[in-house]
Parts: C-alpha cells; sequence; structure tokens
C-alpha cells in the first residue's frame, strides 16, 4: 500500500527584493495566487521602512523592510518559525541584488529556509555548492519565464540533436531591455551556442548581438511606449546562403508580469517536494516545466 499522502500545507513567501521592480511584481502575484506574502523582507540600504502592496481585488499588504545588517537575520528567523508554528511552509523568493546573491544564500542555508533564487549575477558556483552541501531545498534559476526557458530548453535539443541543420545560414540577432539593463542578455547570449551548433561554419560572436537600449531604436523595433521601463525583445534570423530561405525565432515580453507568475510557480513547486520529503533538493526551471506543475 502506497504511503497516505500529505494534505497540501499553506504557503509563506518572504519577498526579499521590495520593493524593487521584481519584488513589488512577485508580491502581487503571490497575493493573487493565493499564497500568503510576509510581513517582512530585506531590502536594499536607503529604502523606505515599509512597503504596501495593492492586490488585484482591492485591498493591500503592508510588509516591513530590513536593510542589510544583523536585524536581517533576526527578522528572518522570526518569519520562519512564526510560519511554522502554524503549520505553513516558508519560502524566501530572492530578487535582490547581483552582490547580495552568495551572501543572502548562505543567510537561508544558516536559518534552514528554502528558497527561489531569481537574482542574477553573483558567484554561481559557490551558490549551488552551499545548497548542495547543506541539502538546503531551493530552486535557482536566472530566467522563471516559463515560455522562455522551455523554447531555450527546444533550440539546445535541436542543435545537440540536428547540428549543421542550418548549414551555410548566416545569423543575426537583436535583443532589446529597458534602457537600465547595462550587460547583453544571458538568454541571447545562450542561444548564441545552439544557434553556432546549428548553424556551423564561422561562429557567430556574442559582440555581434545588437543590443537595442535607446528609446527611438527600440520603438523602431517595435516596443510599445509603455513598454520602455520593462520588456525582453529578442528576434534571432537566420537567412540562407542565397537570401532564399528565412528562418525567424522571436520572442516579445512587455513588462515583468510572466517572470513573477513563473516564480510563483517555482515557489509552489518547491514547496510541494518539501510537503512530500523529496530526496531531491536542488531545483531549476527545467524542473518545474518537466513537472507540469504550472498555471
Ligand atoms: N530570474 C528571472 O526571471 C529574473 C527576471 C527579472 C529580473 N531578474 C533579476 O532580479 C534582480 C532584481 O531585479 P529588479 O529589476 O527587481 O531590480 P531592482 O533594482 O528594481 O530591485 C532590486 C531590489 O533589491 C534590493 N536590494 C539591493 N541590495 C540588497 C541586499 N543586499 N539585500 C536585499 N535586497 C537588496 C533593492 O533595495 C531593490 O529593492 C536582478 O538581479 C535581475 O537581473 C531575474
Amino acid at each position: 500500500m502506497s504511503a497516505p499522502k500529505k494534505m497540501k500545507s499553506s504557503v509563506v513567501a518572504v519577498v526579499n527584493g521590495l520593493p524593487g521592480n521584481m519584488g513589488k511584481e512577485i508580491a502581487q502575484a503571490c497575493l493573487r495566487r493565493g499564497l500568503e506574502v510576509a510581513d517582512v523582507a530585506l531590502t536594499g540600504a536607503n529604502m523606505p521602512k515599509d512597503v504596501t502592496v495593492e492586490k488585484d481585488d482591492g485591498g493591500s499588504v503592508t510588509v516591513n523592510l530590513v536593510g542589510p545588517g544583523s536585524e536581517a537575520e533576526t527578522q528572518l528567523k522570526e518569519a520562519l518559525e512564526k510560519g511554522r508554528s502554524e503549520g505553513k511552509i516558508v519560502v524566501a523568493i530572492d530578487f535582490t541584488h547581483p552582490s547580495a546573491v552568495n551572501r543572502n544564500a548562505e543567510l537561508y542555508v544558516k536559518l534552514g529556509l528554502p528558497f527561489v533564487m531569481g537574482t542574477t549575477g553573483g558567484d554561481r558556483e559557490a551558490l549551488q555548492k552551499v545548497v548542495a552541501d547543506n541539502g538546503l531545498f531551493a530552486l535557482i534559476a536566472p530566467n522563471m519565464c516559463k515560455q522562455i526557458v522551455a523554447f531555450q530548453a527546444m533550440m539546445d535539443t535541436m542543435a545537440s540533436t540536428y547540428p549543421g541543420a542550418f548549414g551555410g545560414y548566416g545569423l543575426e540577432i537583436t535583443e532589446s531591455h529597458q534602457s537600465g539593463k547595462a550587460d547583453t542578455s544571458g538568454t541571447a547570449k545562450a542561444m548564441v551556442e545552439y544557434l553556432n551548433k546549428l548553424k556551423g561554419g564561422d561562429p557567430f560572436d556574442v559582440e555581434d548581438i545588437k543590443k537595442l537600449r535607446e528609446s527611438e531604436a527600440q520603438q523602431a523595433f517595435g516596443v510599445p511606449a509603455e513598454a520602455l521601463e520593462g520588456h525582453a525583445w529578442h528576434t534571432y534570423t537566420l537567412k540562407s546562403g542565397d537570401g532564399s530561405v528565412v528562418f525567424e525565432f522571436k520572442h516579445n515580453v512587455c513588462g515583468r508580469r510572466t517572470y513573477a507568475e513563473g516564480v510563483v510557480d517555482a515557489v509552489n513547486f518547491l514547496a510541494a517536494r518539501i510537503n512530500e520529503g523529496a530526496d531531491k533538493k536542488l531545483y531549476d526551471m527545467i524542473d518545474v516545466l518537466k513537472a507540469g506543475e504550472m498555471q
């Protein structure tokens, strides 16, 4: 006889990184989808002492913000103990700053606080290691837009299954993001690797990715004015040597909501694994996609 299934526990999300762009979007998505948002969150220096997150259907939740320093550990510990004493699963969500990635992960490990890390940058190897060494439940993913992650995985599979399928084709890549994003998109860079395998010949250099950060060029590319401060528009064009065949792969993401929805899927996925006491502890968005546990 199989073991009886445990009741689903309710989930409390500690949204670290509030009141940042992603933090706000994620806190709203959590409330929209029935997760509780903890009344405390880690934030950066020079931030207000609290933030109010509006619910879509009226009402709001006020979250006290704790800046870097000794209070951070005490406050997180209290939130964790309070949630656990009420029989809830507490998960930290981290959308903070590259410089905080490793420090925050070490704190979560110290407290035994499971976490979903969406913040990019930091020492990624050390991040994976500290989680693996300590057997903490965690989900780490630099891109939480499920559809983009699935698209990337499909291109990876196509490239390794059919290398050279686009032999002799030329490649052009244009990516557009809000002007505050200084670096080239990590997704676009990963795509270069797959597309190079598909086309063979002289490899395309990531330096040749056309990066749009000025509003005039972005709007000429089609980005709506209201999405200029938050978007991810990428077009990958493969053209045959004689120009008679063109393949174009594109994703045009306006705003940040799709990433926040992916974060809630990730939190629910992780909570389900905690609830069932899974042996595997460290996950990424591919695990969420494979499990089909998304909304
Ligand atoms: N995984 C994904 O799908 C995904 C999607 C979008 C953004 N991101 C990443 O998420 C991070 C945040 O992005 P954003 O657009 O919300 O940035 P943002 O600048 O709008 O917000 C960052 C927030 O982090 C806070 N912060 C800074 N230092 C901190 C620290 N030491 N501890 C706790 N909080 C701190 C700031 O006060 C601010 O509230 C970036 O690394 C970004 O690349 C990931």
